[in-house]
C-alpha cells in the first residue's frame, strides 16, 4: 500500500531528519534542510538497487568476465579515460559547470555511434535545440533518437519500447518521478531517479550516461550518495574563456582514475588533442622575459606548459598577488622563499601569474618554472624557448625532486628542448638513456639563478 511521509532532507550532503534542523549535523551547513514528502514504499529505501531477485551465491571463477565486450565510443580521449571503452551495463555520471561543453560531448558521442541505437534523452534542451547543435557537429550522420522528456516514468517506459544500446541523460536535475513529491533536482529526486537508472543498467546491460551538473564548490549536485552508486564519475573542468577542456575520472570501476582526456572546443563541436604540448607553447620567434617552460604531468600524462609571470613595483601600499591556473598561496609561499632564502626584495612589488591555455595545474613539479619566470621577469632576461624546468621548490629553498621524471624528461626531449633543469637528488633516478637532452641538476634556489641568470643577489 503506498504510503506518504514527510522527510527533511538536506541538500548539500542528502543527509535526512524527521524534524526540520538550522545546522546539519552531517557536513555542518546551515539552512540546507528542506520538506520532501515521499509516497509509495518503494522509495524507503531509495539507496538500495536490487540487481537480481534470484541472485544466489556463486564461486567467482565461474563468473563470466565481459572485458572483452566493451563499446568503442569513437572518441579516442574518452576510450581512455574510460578505461578502453564503455562497459555494458555501466553507469556514467558526467558533471561540469554550466556550458562546460557536457552535452556537446555527450550529443558528439550519441552521433559518432553510427551502428548502434542510441537514446539521448533531453530535459534541458528541446528537441529542436538539439537539432541545431547536432547540425553544427555532425551534420551527416544523424541516426541518433532524441526524447524530450522529464518524468521518469514515461523515460523508462520510452526506454523499455526502444531498447536502445545507450541511453544518455541530459541531466539528472530535470527529471522527477512521479512517487515523490519534492521538485526536480532535489535530493530525494535525483537519488530516485538515479537509482531507477541504475537498475535498468544493471538488469538490461544497457550502459548509460547521466549528465550531472555541479555545485558552487565543485562538487556534483545532489547527494553523495550519487557518486557512490555509478560505477564512473568524469569531470568536465576548463576555463570558460579559453578553449581547452580537460576531462578527468575522479572514480572509475574498470580502470584507472589518472588518465586525463584533452579536448578543444572548436566551432563544430569538441576536438581530441592528441599533443597537449604543441598548442600550449606559443612558439614565439622573439625572446620573451617573464616566461618558464615547465615539464608537467598531470593524471598520467606528461605535458610542456608555459608559465608566465610579470613583476612590477606597486602602485598601492599593498602589493597585488593575481594567479590564474595557479594556487594563489602556494605563489605566495614561493615568493617567500626568493625573499628569504635568495634576498630578492619582492614585498613591493605586484606578482601576476598566468598558466597557458588556462589549465589548472596542481603538479608541483611546476614551482620552479614559476620561480624562474618570476626571476626572469624581475631582471628582464629572458629565458631560450629550448629550456624547460621540472623540480618542486622546498620552504628551505631546497630544490626537490619529482615523481616521473623519466616521462617529463623525454617528453621534453620529443618537442625539441635542449636542457631540462631539475633537482640534484633526482638525478639518480633517472634513466641514463636520455642523451639528447642536456640535464642540469639544482640543489637550492641560488645556484639556480647562478645557473639560470649567472649572477647572484639584486
Ligand atoms: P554545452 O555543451 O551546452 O554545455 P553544458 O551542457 O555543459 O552546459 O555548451 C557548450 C558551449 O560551447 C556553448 O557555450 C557554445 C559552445 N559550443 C561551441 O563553441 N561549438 C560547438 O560546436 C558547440 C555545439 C557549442
Ligand atoms: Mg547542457
Amino acid at each position: 500500500m503506498a504510503k506518504t511521509r514527510s522527510v527533511y532532507v538536506c541538500q548539500n550532503c542528502g543527509a535526512e531528519s524527521v524534524k526540520w534542523l538550522g545546522k546539519c549535523p552531517v557536513c555542518n551547513e546551515w539552512n540546507t534542510y528542506v520538506e520532501e514528502r515521499i509516497t509509495k514504499e518503494v522509495s524507503s529505501r531509495p539507496g538500495l538497487v536490487n540487481v537480481s531477485r534470484n541472485a544466489i551465491p556463486k564461486p567467482l571463477k565461474e563468473i563470466e568476465s565481459n572485458s572483452e565486450k566493451r563499446i568503442d565510443t569513437c572518441i579516442g580521449e574518452l576510450n581512455r579515460i574510460l578505461g578502453g571503452g564503455l562497459v555494458p551495463g555501466s553507469v556514467v555520471l558526467l558533471g561540469g559547470e554550466p556550458g562546460i561543453g557536457k552535452s556537446t560531448l555527450a550529443l558528439q558521442l550519441a552521433l559518432g555511434l553510427h551502428s548502434r541505437k542510441v537514446l539521448y534523452i533531453s530535459g534541458e534542451e528541446s528537441a529542436k535545440q538539439v537539432k541545431l547543435r547536432a547540425d553544427r557537429i555532425m551534420p551527416d550522420n544523424q541516426d541518433c533518437l532524441i526524447l524530450n522528456e522529464t518524468l521518469l516514468e514515461n523515460i523508462l517506459t520510452q526506454i523499455d519500447a526502444v531498447k536502445p544500446d545507450l541511453a544518455i541523460i541530459d541531466s539528472v536535475q530535470t527529471l522527477y518521478s512521479d512517487s515523490i513529491e519534492s521538485s526536480p533536482g532535489s535530493v530525494s529526486q535525483v537519488r530516485e531517479t538515479a537509482a531507477s537508472l541504475l537498475r535498468y543498467a544493471k538488469t538490461t546491460g544497457t550502459p548509460v550516461i547521466i549528465i550531472g551538473h555541479i555545485t558552487k564548490d565543485g562538487s556534483i549536485a545532489g547527494p553523495k550518495v550519487l557518486e557512490h552508486i555509478v560505477d564512473v564519475v568524469l569531470q568536465f573542468e576548463g576555463d570558460q574563456n579559453y578553449l581547452y577542456r580537460i576531462l578527468r575520472s575522479s572514480k572509475n570501476r574498470f580502470g584507472s582514475t589518472s588518465e586525463i582526456g584533452i579536448f578543444e572546443m572548436q566551432n563544430s563541436g569538441l576536438a581530441e588533442v592528441l599533443n597537449p604540448s604543441e598548442i600550449l607553447l606559443s612558439h614565439h620567434d622573439e625572446m620573451l622575459s617573464g616566461i618558464a617552460i615547465a615539464a608537467t604531468i598531470d593524471g598520467a600524462r606528461p605535458f610542456l606548459i608555459e608559465t608566465q609571470a610579470l613583476v612590477s613595483s606597486a602602485v598601492y601600499g599593498t602589493p597585488q598577488r593575481s594567479t590564474t591556473g595557479f594556487d594563489q598561496r602556494r605563489l605566495n609561499m614561493l615568493l617567500a622563499v626568493l625573499e628569504r632564502r635568495a634576498g630578492f626584495r619582492l614585498a613591493n612589488k605586484d606578482v601576476f601569474l598566468n598558466i597557458a591555455g588556462g589549465i589548472k595545474v596542481n603538479d608541483p613539479a611546476i614551482d620552479l618554472a614559476v620561480v624562474v619566470a618570476v626571476l626572469s621577469s624581475t631582471f628582464d632576461a629572458p629565458i631560450p624557448g629550448t629550456t624547460c624546468f621540472a623540480a618542486e621548490v622546498g620552504l628551505s629553498g631546497e630544490i626537490r625532486p619529482v615523481s616521473r621524471l623519466d616521462q617529463r624528461v623525454s617528453e621534453a626531449r620529443k618537442l625539441g628542448m635542449k636542457e631540462i633543469y631539475i633537482s640534484k637528488y633526482g638525478v639518480k633516478n633517472l634513466d641514463k638513456g636520455a642523451t639528447k637532452i642536456k640535464i642540469i641538476p639544482v640543489s637550492r634556489i641560488e645556484e639556480l639563478v647562478k645557473q639560470v641568470f649567472g649572477k647572484g643577489n639584486n
